[in-house]
């Protein structure tokens, strides 16, 4: 299994960026390939406006000299793309949306897509004080996102962050995120499904 995965926090070495390292040891437990990327390292341009017609034509002379078409290799040559990062606002951090916003680069004019089959996957962190659970939203909006890419959902492991107001992750945080890394090298989703 061919696993890419992308971190998305400014804080390299933060809460989603531990609970992803618990995920990345059920990884390597099974000798998966795995290729890890900071999304702060690349250039990605913004959407621009008529930005959809143009990626349906393929057409992004406006990204100018972006790296998003190394960042779509990367992705064409994994079975599982896992995006990492923390709840901002309900919703991925802004760098991490960029990305995703301009995953529409991969759309074809009949809607088809370039990451079609490809297994989605999501580790993120939230503040843990919430009237609702913020990282669900994310959760749906990525859920979404795989089901109109033609991707598989394999699912999302959270855990609150440490406040003095919060109870912070625990063991059992990083104990699912592991068996999910587990269960991903062998092309299960978070429930033990094979799907891939
Ligand atoms: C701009 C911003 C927006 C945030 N929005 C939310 C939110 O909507 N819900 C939530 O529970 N936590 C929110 N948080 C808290 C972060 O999700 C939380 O601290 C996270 O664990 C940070 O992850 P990191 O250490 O990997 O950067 C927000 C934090 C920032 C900086």
């Amino acid at each position: 299994m061919k696993v890419l995965i992308v971190y998305g926090s400014p804080d390299g070495k933060g809460n989603s960026r531990r609970l992803a390292d618990a995920l990345n040891q059920g990884l390597r437990a099974d000798r998966t390939e795995i290729e890890e990327i900071n999304i702060y390292d690349y250039n990605v341009t913004e959407v621009w406006s008529d930005y959809f017609s143009d990626a349906l034509q393929n057409n992004f002379k406006r990204a100018g000299e972006d790296d998003m078409s190394g960042l779509i290799d990367k992705m064409s040559a994994s079975d599982i793309i896992i995006l990492v990062s923390p709840v901002y606002w309900y919703q991925l951090g802004g760098k991490m949306k960029t990305f995703v916003d301009r995953w529409a680069d991969t759309i074809n004019t009949d809607f088809s897509t370039d990451l079609k089959g490809k297994g989605l996957a999501l580790v993120t962190t939230h503040s843990g004080l919430n009237v609702m659970n913020s990282s669900n939203y994310l959760q749906l909006a990525m859920e979404a996102t795989a089901r109109f890419m033609g991707m598989i959902w394999m699912g999302a492991v959270d855990a609150p962050t440490a406040l003095p107001i919060s109870s912070g992750p625990i063991d059992a945080h990083y104990q699912i995120a592991k068996n999910f890394g587990e269960k991903l090298s062998r092309g299960e989703n978070l429930i033990g499904q094979k799907v891939l």
